[in-house]
């Protein structure tokens, strides 16, 4: 993980009151132990963020619903095998239950959730919730999925057989295994990515790919874009959401996604008119009398997401690292408050272990979204992740920068 100040904090407070007397590797020992399974429980709650909820992300779930889940639905007509990795307390798992349901999937499909916090799984085993924690559940099927359970509802009996739980930590072989073998139809891995370092992510995506079944969605959160898709997977692209998909065996060979210009080809002409001039302005943001640009116009904003959209279409056909850039920096001369592009820009430079202009890239794109400029744009659909997204990846980086 890539740890936060605060979670490393937290992490060192709980390390120094329970390890006294015993040196660091005495502690790991125990740790590593059967009788310090209670310690070590303690330290993962203290360095993971396990935030989750019903319905997370509706209009992600709607385009999956859409996209992925009635089309194989009608395809498969058999039981589906969805795993929700790093489900926290099982929310997650409760939503795609109803969405199973809904969707009309054979009854004897399953979904299983598994989280390194042994905690947290505790509480998703018992699959109720609260009025407040069931805000977001459309009220026709709270009323055909969920059951009074004292103050609690709880997901109805005929779902509720079909969860499983189990501790498992991503970083760790091996991977469960689907009910029958043969890989998973749907993984769900939302919001647990973006606290990794940028190895294990790639790592984490690269085993997750291979527990899909052919043809499995591989599904991550709007704000944890790959910016390098696995060899193994193909970006299936809506206009609400992006899936990864695990081609099916002896598919031919999609062509790459099409880059608007690639190799040999020119990127589009920057037209003089679209380029903003320069003009100060004073981001109170930063306390500071600042040079900024002002509000783009409607071509260089068309420019801009037309940039944009070639470095996501770009990502899936293996651009190097140095046209995304190029791209991505033209996209922000066009429109500086492009906040999808400076967080994608930020995460170009970390995975080049470009840390300090990396930090500076997710506090900008932080602030821009902050401070309302940034305006919203196709794929980060969800403006308020991607603040939290941003914010966490600033403040993870310019940790480890002052630490150095
Ligand atoms: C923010 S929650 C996401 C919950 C749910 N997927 C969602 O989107 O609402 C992140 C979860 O990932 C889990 N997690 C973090 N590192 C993990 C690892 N190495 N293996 C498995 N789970 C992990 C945390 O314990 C936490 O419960």
């Amino acid at each position: 993980m890539a740890l936060s100040g605060p979670q490393v904090r937290r992490l060192d407070e709980r390390l120094a009151a329970r390890s006294q007397g015993l040196t660091p590797h005495q502690y790991l020992m125990f740790l590593q132990s059967p009788s310090g399974v209670t310690d070590l429980e303690d330290l993962i709650a203290a360095a993971v963020v396990n935030k989750t909820d019903l319905f997370r992300d509706e209009v992600q779930l709607a385009a999956f619903r859409a996209q992925v889940l009635t089309p194989l639905v009608a395809k498969t007509r058999r039981p589906l095998r969805v795993w929700s990795a790093g489900c926290a307390t099982g929310e997650e798992v409760a939503t795609l239950l109803v969405l199973l349901a809904e969707a009309g999937a054979d009854p004897d499909s399953t979904v299983l959730g598994t989280d390194i916090a042994g905690d947290t799984l505790r509480r998703a085993r018992w699959l109720a919730y609260s009025r407040e924690q069931l805000r977001r559940v459309p009220p026709e099927l709270r009323s055909s999925y969920f059951v009074r359970s004292g103050a609690r509802e709880a997901l109805a009996p005929a779902l509720r057989e079909r969860a499983s739980f189990q501790c498992h930590n991503l970083m760790e072989s091996p991977y469960p295994v689907a009910p029958g073998g043969g890989g998973f139809d749907v993984i769900f891995c939302r919001n647990v990515l973006i606290y990794f370092t940028e190895a294990a992510f790639q790592r984490t995506v690269e085993a997750l790919a291979r527990s899909l079944a052919p043809g499995g969605v591989l599904v991550l959160s709007a704000s944890e874009p790959l910016l390098r898709v696995p060899p193994t997977l193909r970006v299936q692209r809506g206009e609400q959401a992006f899936f990864y998909v695990r081609p099916e065996e002896g598919a031919a060979e999609a062509p790459p996604a099409q880059h608007a210009w690639s190799g040999a080809a020119s990127p589009p002409k920057q037209r003089g008119t679209a380029a903003p001039p320069e003009r100060a302005r004073t981001d109170a943001h930063q306390g500071l009398a600042v040079v900024t640009t002002p509000e783009p116009g409607p071509e260089a904003r068309a420019e801009a997401d037309l940039l944009f959209a070639c470095v996501l279409d770009g990502a899936a056909s293996g651009v190097s690292d140095a046209v995304a850039e190029r791209d991505l920096r033209r996209c922000l001369t066009l429109d500086p408050d492009h906040a999808a592009a400076r967080y994608l820009l930020g995460l170009l430079l970390e995975q080049c272990r470009r840390t300090a202009e990396a930090a500076s890239e997710y506090r900008r794109a932080f602030q821009a979204l902050e401070s309302g400029r940034s305006r919203p744009v196709a794929f980060f659909l969800n403006p308020d992740r991607l603040r939290v997204a941003c914010a966490h990846a600033a403040e993870r980086l310019e940790f480890s920068v002052r630490r150095r």
